[in-house]
């Protein structure tokens, strides 16, 4: 199967129909509504994160819930639900979309917490009450070959959010920023696009963290570079450990992404992807190398070890 071909394959995988949970009622996409004078709608004033179930199990609930308040917190915005209460959300929409019970039914889920439906001003006051969005949806992993072969990225010419502008540690639904620069990405026909901050140091991609190889050791751009501390990025260190494998953070600049031995990206849905090209040059030896394959198999047996331990949803 050509990788074009699998890209569409997965997109209409992608596109099959979600069951969305708009403040406790469920119901089928073409019915989930929210109201256009929602902050959210009107200014990207939410914050949002994306989780995956493996073994019917929402991967590392915890840390993305404190993820969630530490984004909610830098908005001024309070998640109006405990941890139990979302996790029994999440629950109820995942029963609902009829996954999260066998080894070919796991879920994407989203939540996305709004600053609410107010009068058109920035004033907080105006909104009451935050808004809470569930997105499930079947999970698609990519296409066997983005593991097996590797994927061409873009060095876009985007520039990441300055930290004191809209601060890339909050995960906004403001995703202009990321968006721009994942237009440059697709008109390359590239998988990702790895934006550089204001100082034009390496910072991370669109939608997942990086990390370079070099003579053995993983090495990924520190979180005062401006990125989002992404969850598998911090996974990754923690695999590599028992992997006996360094990770560490360094800052990273173009040479060092073009000189690399290795290269590869994270995020909750993808786990780690092998970067075999950047531009039109390629990384190392222009295949999947022998360290980024390691901390992807050690990654997937120790996501499934921690999620087998708890019952299934149910
Ligand atoms: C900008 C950005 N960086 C990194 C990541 C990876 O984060 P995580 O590993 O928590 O999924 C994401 C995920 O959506 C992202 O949007």
């Amino acid at each position: 199967m050509s990788f074009v071909t699998s890209q569409i394959l997965l997109y209409a995988q992608r596109s099959m129909p979600a069951i969305v949970n708009v403040n406790g009622r469920i119901s089928d996409q073409a019915h989930a509504a929210i109201s256009v004078f929602d902050h959210g709608f009107l200014y990207g004033e939410g914050v949002y994160e994306t989780l995956r179930t493996y073994n019917g199990q929402p991967f590392l609930f915890d840390r993305h819930m404190r993820r969630l308040r530490t984004s909610a917190g830098m908005l001024a915005l309070s998640v109006p639900l405990t941890d139990g209460e979302i996790d029994a959300r999440f629950r109820d929409t995942v029963r609902a979309a009829g996954l999260g019970d066998g080894p070919d039914r796991e879920a994407y889920i989203r939540i996305l917490v709004t600053r609410g439906i107010g009068e058109l001003t920035y004033d907080p006051a105006a909104c009451p009450t935050p808004s809470v969005v569930v997105i499930v949806k079947p999970n698609v992993d990519p296409a066997p070959e983005v593991f097996e072969r590797g994927v061409k990225v873009t060095l876009v010419s985007t520039v990441r959010n300055h930290p004191g502008s809209v601060n890339p540690l909050i995960k906004s639904n403001n995703l202009i920023n990321n968006a721009l620069a994942m237009q440059e990405a697709f008109r390359q026909g590239s998988f990702e696009g790895i934006m550089r901050n204001y100082r034009g140091e390496l910072a991370e991609c669109t939608q997942s963290n990086f990390f370079i190889v070099r003579d053995g050791v993983a090495l990924t751009p520190p979180i005062d570079a401006g990125l989002l501390p992404g969850i598998t990025r911090a996974f990754v260190f923690e695999v590599g450990a028992e992997a006996d494998i360094d990770v560490r953070e360094a800052v990273l600049k173009d040479a060092d992404l073009f000189g690399a031995d290795e290269c590869f990206l994270t995020s909750t849905t993808r786990e780690i992807v092998p970067i075999v090209q950047v531009d039109d040059r390629k990384i190392g030896s222009g295949v999947p190398g022998r360290v980024t394959q390691t901390l992807l198999n050690a990654f997937r047996a120790k996501a499934r070890a921690l999620s087998i331990h708890q019952p299934a949803i149910s």
